[in-house]
């Protein structure tokens, strides 16, 4: 099933559409200091850096507070479709309020044009490859050079909202850095590989149980008062939605009140129309938390004929602060709640901060994400064949399977030849190199001039705001914003520190996301030293990925599921939502075999400015040290994530 032959259409391009933070979301407070920051911080205008975190994007010039607005629950109606955020409710993801103004007609216009254009030169590239004559046309060398790069890759294009861009050459960052690896991984071919790599500190890890879902004996649940209904209509991506069902699930059990089954909006930037039970068990939802709070499907129906926003019930996320505190919902949201019976919380990025919160409620919230959001069927299954064909096995290996892929991991190897050859490990990557990622750093990634010029323009399209704070500012110069860790990791820095690791170069890698800056070519130098390189395009087949192909949750749901149970999962960028909600699964389920790398990217800056002198033994060491420390088995620290850092005695119970 690895190593399928791949169609080779030689044309390189970017999402633009596609590209947004949905995974980038502010999971607690660590989430932000490591994420893109861009070069300034002394901003004094209103679009400075707290904008860019978007903590009042609804004030940002040129937003429309109305638009989404006009939604009504009592609408039996209702579609999803008609409610359309221009990505400016979207506070958690943060590039979206930037990106927000011109997602509109332009983008509408750019997609077209863009579509158009991706489809001829696509049509040139089979052109190119298949008629000997047209091919004379182009560098036939180079053109050789790239065929045998996408295929090694097992890379494939993806035809959803492209940007083409002229051919690139591969950039390369750490010429030596990058022969002594490779050079390294030659030696250890057939060494024996080391095992650390593949464990967490056992002992220590395996002392944390999960236990959320245990029965304490509290109220909650058992209030004598039912003081209204609560609907919550979640924006951004798949795992930004997961994290405001489980704030409201929690805010529900703090206002005694019943919880309608959680709605997602559909925004022009996610562009996926699927709703709850497209994505989640709805029975096992209402099931597992029956005994902690009502939830219900729909309104009863004497509320379904309100104008929620004309009784002031509408709350955007300009009406509540960012992590607000129980205290601000008794405040405010409770006295509405009581006086018209329902609330309907619009957007809810981000609107519960972790601390302080009573541990009864911290507890619901850690059940609700961990017990409660079980995949539907088409996803498990989908996900179950993926994670067999990576593995060459069908054998439930453990807890992580069971929780994510229910009954679809069973003991039968799809294919007894695969099966003969044994299972293999694997590791999960998400590689967070995404073109908005990278425009809004305002980084240099050895691209030269070009580079320059085109994330400049992608900054003029998308970020607007951006471009005019820059003008009243002396940005940070790119060097220094690197050595201060503000850089995404690039393809080739990922790979080097993996190589540092001592993976071998067999090793089987799973790419999540996939959507990587500078294409194909931009990937070259990790391929070269890792050629198995794998995504959910090329383990399934485009019949078995069909259902999925218009709903980029559900496609997400499927990398949720590789990650969630790779052998080990390794991230580039711990502020991304993908990232830390994989990582608080595998803290939770993984009991203690479920290792995740995490680079700390201040560090592997000072490490990789003596790229031109480091020995690879020094290198290895310096990476070794500092994935080590982010391993650390540590108990989740004040205002940190319950999602991401479950070892707390809320959500795990500890062995003495
Ligand atoms: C919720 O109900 C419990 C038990 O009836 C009660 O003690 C508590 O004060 C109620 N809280 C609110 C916000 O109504
Ligand atoms: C996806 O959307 C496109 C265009 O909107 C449509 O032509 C296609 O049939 C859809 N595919 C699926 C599987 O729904
Ligand atoms: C690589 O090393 C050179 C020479 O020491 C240094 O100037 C450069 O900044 C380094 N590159 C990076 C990306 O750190």
């Amino acid at each position: 099933m690895l190593g399928k032959e791949m169609v080779v259409v030689v044309v390189l391009k970017f999402r633009i559409l596609e590209a947004l933070p949905r995974d980038n979301g502010l999971m607690g407070k660590q989430g932000s200091p490591r994420s893109p920051r861009p070069g300034v911080q002394n901003a004094d205008l209103s679009l400075g850096m707290k904008e860019y975190q978007c903590r009042c994007p609804e004030t940002l010039p040129g937003s429309d507070p109305s638009i989404g607005r006009r939604m009504s629950w009592g609408d039996k109606n209702w579609n999803p479709k008609t409610v359309i955020l221009h990505g400016l409710k979207n506070d958690s993801a943060k590039y979206s309020a930037f990106k927000g103004v011109y997602v509109g007609k332009r983008h509408l216009w750019l997609r077209k044009y863009v579509r158009s254009i991706v489809f001829m030169i696509g049509l040139m590239g089979f052109f190119l490859l298949f008629d000997s004559l047209l091919v004379s046309i182009f560098d036939l060398r180079n053109l050789q050079h790239h065929s045998t790069q996408i295929k090694s890759s097992g890379l494939k294009d993806d035809d959803r909202g492209a940007f083409i861009n002229e051919e690139k050459s591969s950039v390369q960052m750490y010429d030596r850095l990058h022969n002594l690896a490779s050079s390294a991984l030659a030696e250890k071919e057939f060494k024996q590989g080391s095992s650390w790599l593949w464990e967490e500190p056992y002992r220590k890890a395996s002392a944390w149980k999960p236990c959320a879902d245990r029965k304490v004996p509290t109220n909650l649940g058992k209030f004598d008062k039912n003081n209204g209904y609560i609907l919550i209509s979640a924006n951004g991506g798949l795992n930004q939605q997961r994290v405001a069902i489980c704030n409201a699930v929690a805010v529900a059990s703090l206002l005694n009140a019943t919880l309608v089954l959680p709605r997602f909006l559909y925004s022009n930037v996610w562009n996926d129309p699927s709703q709850f039970g497209d994505i989640y068990q709805e029975e096992y939802f209402m099931n597992i938390l029956k005994g902690d709070i009502n939830v219900v499907k729909e309104l009863p129906p004497h509320l379904r004929s309100l104008d929620i926003e004309a009784i002031g019930s509408l709350i955007t996320d300009a009406d509540l602060v960012k992590e607000a505190k129980p205290i601000d919902y008794i405040r405010h949201i409770l006295p509405l709640l009581v006086r018209n019976g329902v609330v309907h919380f619009l957007g809810f990025g981000n609107r519960l901060g972790f601390d302080p919160l009573p541990s009864n409620l911290q507890r619901l919230r850690c059940k609700c994400n961990f017990h409660a959001l079980k995949f539907v069927p088409k996803i498990q299954q989908v996900g179950s064949l993926l994670v067999r064909r990576i593995r060459n096995s069908g054998a439930a290996r453990s807890m992580l399977d069971r929780q994510l892929l229910g009954n679809f991991m069973l003991d039968n190897p799809s294919n007894k030849h695969d099966a003969a050859k044994g299972p293999s490990k694997y590791l999960a990557l998400h590689l967070r190199f995404e073109v908005d990622m990278v425009a809004y750093s305002m980084c240099e990634f050895g691209g030269g001039e070009n580079e320059r010029n085109e994330l400049q323009a992608y900054r003029e399209i998308h970020f607007p705001l951006l471009i005019e704070r820059l003008k009243n500012s002396n940005p940070i110069p790119p060097a220094e914003l690197r050595k201060l860790g503000r850089c995404p990791l690039t393809p080739e820095e990922a790979a080097l520190v993996l190589a540092g690791l001592g993976f071998k170069r067999g090793t089987y890698f799973y790419l999540a996301g996939f959507q990587i800056y500078g294409g194909k070519s931009r990937m070259d130098s990790f391929t070269s030293l890792y050629p198995n390189l794998v995504t959910k395009e090329t383990l399934l087949t485009p019949d078995e990925l069909a259902p999925f192909r218009n709903f980029s949750s559900q496609l997400a749901a499927l990398d949720f599921i590789a990650c969630a149970t790779a052998d080990v999962f390794a991230m580039t960028d711990s502020g991304s939502q993908l990232s830390s909600l994989v990582s608080g699964f595998r803290t939770y389920y993984g009991g203690g075999h479920a290792p995740t790398l995490r680079p700390n990217k201040k560090r592997l800056a000072a490490i990789l400015s003596e790229n031109s002198t480091i020995g690879w033994n020094s290198f290895e060491d310096r990476v070794k040290k500092m994935i080590e420390e982010g391993q650390r088995v540590r108990v989740r620290g004040f205002g940190r994530s319950i999602y991401r850092l479950p070892r707390c005695r809320e959500c795990m119970c500890k062995a003495q």
